[in-house]
């Protein structure tokens, strides 16, 4: 691509050190800044990356003219205060899922980025790994019917956390990943659920999304389980599809199996479901690393002034199913009528077209894309 843009890292716990090694291996990137509240996690990243200057002083990534863009993954209430002030400072913002802790912080943050023309993306990961991609194009070509349901299960003996429960914390995922299969958003949310370990954070809990049409989708998350499960099934009307991604090889698997209900019967004793079973078929998958595909599509955001396929948009979506999840808690699971909550995505799309508005660096970036030179 000829000048690769430069990335400041903010957040450097758990996750933020893999966007760090990303943005540093990647030929378009150039890790120049990493930033945290805590030294000792800058001194262990900057060990690691020794041109990345490192600071405690979000500020100063903001004073830095040369800086295209920044990539969030702090605890999830410092989201949106960091993403602002990055936007507002004209850097290009990837946040790590959650998009923020509001449906209201996220509409203003897709508003700032409209306004500046600037990318503004969500870390919803398993948009970018190969196995998600291969099961969408798969459902979309028709092969597995039309979707009856999908079931979700993300458990594992975690890490609690103390600001947000483990449906906040697991579940975006899965939610992305439903939103993105079934290609629509849901029109009620239920979700029950329970707080073992610290009070009033619930750390095992079930949610469900009904849309139109019959489909639903069962999403159970927990802290507190002794197996590592990571499993979804898609059940479609002529096949049905599991994906297990802690398995080592071979996590997607194609089941030629359906039940249909007699066409005709005249009587009870005539009535027999049609059960099929047929072979089980194992798609080849390539393996790539979702996250550098992330990254990957961050910086081809920028460059070529693309909207994100993990936009603001998306994201707020998310956190608004997210937000009536904890409504629906408060009140022993009942239902809660989303269909008026958060239109379609795609009208919230930031228009994204015009270079103009977004920093010179960037602009000769994109002129140089455009030229090939
Ligand atoms: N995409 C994925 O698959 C994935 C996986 C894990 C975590 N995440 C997301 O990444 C984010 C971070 O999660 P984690 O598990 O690494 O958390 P963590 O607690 O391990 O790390 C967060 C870091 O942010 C720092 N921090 C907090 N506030 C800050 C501020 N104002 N300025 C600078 N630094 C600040 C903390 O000191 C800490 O080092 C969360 O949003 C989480 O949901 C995404």
């Amino acid at each position: 691509m000829g000048i690769p843009l430069n990335i400041g890292v903010v957040g450097l716990g758990y996750w933020g050190p893999n966007l760090a090694r990303n943005f540093h291996t990647l030929p378009d990137s150039k890790l120049t800044a990493i930033c945290d509240l805590d030294k000792k996690r800058i001194e262990h990243v900057h060990s690691l990356y020794p041109g990345a200057k490192g600071t405690v002083e979000f500020k100063e990534l903001l004073d830095q003219p040369e800086l295209d863009a920044l990539a969030i993954s702090t605890a999830v209430p410092a989201h949106y205060p960091l993403a602002k002030a990055g936007l507002l400072a004209g850097k290009h913002v990837l946040i790590e899922k959650p998009l923020a802790s509001s449906s209201d912080e996220c509409e203003d943050l897709i508003r700032i980025a409209t306004e500046k023309n600037l990318v503004l993306m969500v870390g919803h990961t398993f948009l970018y790994s190969p196995e998600i991609r291969k099961i969408k194009e798969i459902v979309d070509s028709g092969e597995i019917g039309d979707i009856r349901y999908i079931s979700a299960r993300r458990l594992n003996l975690g890490l609690f956390q103390e600001d947000i429960n483990v449906t906040w914390d697991l579940a975006p995922h899965d939610i992305s990943i439903i939103l993105h299969i079934m290609g629509k958003l849901p029109e009620v949310v239920n979700c029950q659920g329970s707080a073992h370990i610290t009070p009033g954070i619930e750390d095992v809990t079930a949610l469900s999304l009904n849309f139109k049409n019959e489909q639903s989708a069962l999403i159970h998350s927990s802290w507190l389980d002794p197996r590592k499960v990571r499993e979804m099934t898609i059940v479609g009307s002529k096949k049905m599809i599991l994906f297990d991604d802690v398995a080592p090889q071979e996590k997607i698997k194609i089941f030629d199996a359906r039940v249909d209900p007699p066409a005709h019967y005249d009587s009870f004793a005539e009535f027999h479901y049609a059960y099929h079973h047929g072979d089980m078929s194992v798609p080849y998958v390539k393996p790539e690393e979702p996250l550098r595909n992330e990254c990957q599509h961050f910086i081809d955001c920028i460059v070529e002034g693309k909207t994100p396929l993990t936009s603001g948009a998306d994201g707020a979506g998310v956190v608004s199913i997210l937000e009536a999840a904890s409504e629906s808690l408060l009140h022993n699971g009942a239902p809660v009528d989303y269909s008026d909550r958060w239109k379609q995505p795609a009208q919230h799309a930031p228009k994204f077209d015009a270079i103009q508005g977004s920093s010179p660096r960037v602009n000769r970036l994109r002129k140089k894309f455009a030229t090939g030179s």
